[in-house]
Order: C-alpha cells, then sequence, then structure tokens
C-alpha cells in the first residue's frame, strides 16, 4: 500500500523537519484544506502549499474540505498539486464536470465521502475518478477514533471497481494506524492517509514501514 502523511498533525513550528520526514518516507503527501464551513474547523490554505511546492520531493495530495471546491481547482493546480480530491456533499450534481475540470489541469481528480454518504453514491463515477477518498472518521480533525464499518465501505467499493475492471484507487482516510491497516489492505485499500499514527509515534519512520507492509 502507499502511505500519505497527513501534515495536519505535523509540527508547523518544525514544518521543515516534517517535510525532510515525508521527502524520505511518504509515497504522497496529505494536505488537508478545511474551510469551516463543509466541515467544523479551519486548516492552512496557500501560504503552506506554496511553501511545499519547492520544498517536497513526493507529489502533494490535496483533500478539499470545503464548499465550491471547483472555485480553486486552478490555484491548486499552480500550487503544484498532483493529487486533488472534492467530496461528494460539496459537488453534487456537478461530480463528473469537477472530475473533468481537474483532469483538464493535468491533476489526478479523486471524489471523497463521509461515513454517513452510502458508498454506491461513487459508482457512478467509477470510469472517470482516478482515486476514491473513503473517510473512516468524520471530515475536519486529526486523532478520531477510526470508524470499524469503513472496511465494509472498502470492500463493496472493490468488489465494484473489480466488476467493471477500473483501477481506480481506494484512499482510506481518519483514525487509521497500525491496529486497522492489515484488515484495510485485505479490504481493498491502496493509499493509507495517516496523520496522528505516524507524527505521534515514537518513531515516525517505522511507523510509515509498519504501516506500508502491513
Ligand atoms: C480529517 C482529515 C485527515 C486527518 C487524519 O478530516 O481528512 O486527513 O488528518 O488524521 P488521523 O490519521 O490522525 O485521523
Ligand atoms: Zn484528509
Amino acid at each position: 500500500m502507499k502511505i500519505a502523511p497527513s501534515l495536519l498533525s505535523a509540527d508547523f513550528l518544525r514544518l521543515q523537519k516534517d517535510i525532510e520526514f515525508l521527502n524520505r518516507n511518504a509515497d504522497l503527501a496529505h494536505l488537508d484544506i478545511m474551510d469551516g464551513c463543509l466541515v467544523p474547523n479551519i486548516s492552512f490554505g496557500f501560504s503552506v502549499v506554496d511553501a511545499l511546492k519547492d520544498e517536497l520531493t513526493v507529489p502533494m495530495d490535496a483533500h478539499l474540505m470545503i464548499v465550491h471546491p471547483e472555485r480553486w481547482f486552478e490555484r491548486f493546480a499552480a500550487a503544484g498539486v498532483s493529487f486533488l480530491s472534492f467530496h461528494l456533499e460539496a459537488s453534487g450534481r456537478n461530480t463528473a464536470a469537477f472530475i473533468e475540470k481537474i483532469h483538464s489541469l493535468g491533476m489526478k481528480a479523486g471524489v471523497a465521502v463521509n461515513p454517513d454518504i452510502p458508498v454506491r453514491k461513487l459508482f457512478k463515477f467509477i470510469g472517470q475518478a482516478d482515486y476514491f477518498l473513503i473517510m473512516s472518521v468524520f471530515a475536519g480533525f486529526g486523532g478520531q477514533k477510526f470508524i470499524y464499518e469503513s472496511l465494509d465501505r472498502v470492500a463493496s467499493l472493490k468488489e465494484e471497481l473489480i466488476r467493471r475492471g477500473d483501477r481506480a484507487e481506494i484512499e482510506v482516510d481518519g483514525g487509521v494506524g497500525p491496529s486497522n491497516a492489515a484488515a484495510l489492505r485485505q479490504a481493498g485499500a491502496d493509499i493509507l492517509v495517516a496523520g496522528n499514527a505516524i507524527f505521534k509515534a515514537e518513531d515516525p519512520e517505522s511507523a510509515v514501514r509498519a504501516l506500508r507492509e502491513a
């Protein structure tokens, strides 16, 4: 599995140190963008993302937890983001058009859903989206407890992808750690996002390794 450490749990006073850590250990750098409207929290914006552009050697994976994500697609492309996901709760009927727009800007497109959105609502975008982001906690904060039912959601999406012969990846985000990584792999996860399980670990490097090899 690929590992995408979530910068939300990094040490913002010593970001350089955590960027070097990401460059050495991560497959993707997961950036949580929150607007205080779609989710009950505000994170960081372009002052951080632009600064990361020249420092990160691993691709940036931006997870937009914002209303009207389409207003910012070009700006994230300019910031050097390679993987861009938005929430189905924010895109509604425009989802297919948003995916197309992200593609036209040269980025991989992901569709994210919170735990209360039936996973079958994603099936319509199989064949178009490059990846699906299954939230295993309600989006907004790091350090929450993994919702166990997420395993079934991942498995049913995987089953549908296989049935249709589609190669879209499944990214899982929220409460991911050593106690659920193996089960997530078995359920069909391709990319694990982890914040606290990596940055708050005693040995973050071996935490990444353990998740990758779960
Ligand atoms: C939550 C974010 C996550 C968060 C994960 O809304 O989307 O990416 O940083 O943090 P942990 O792994 O600590 O749950
Ligand atoms: Zn995230």
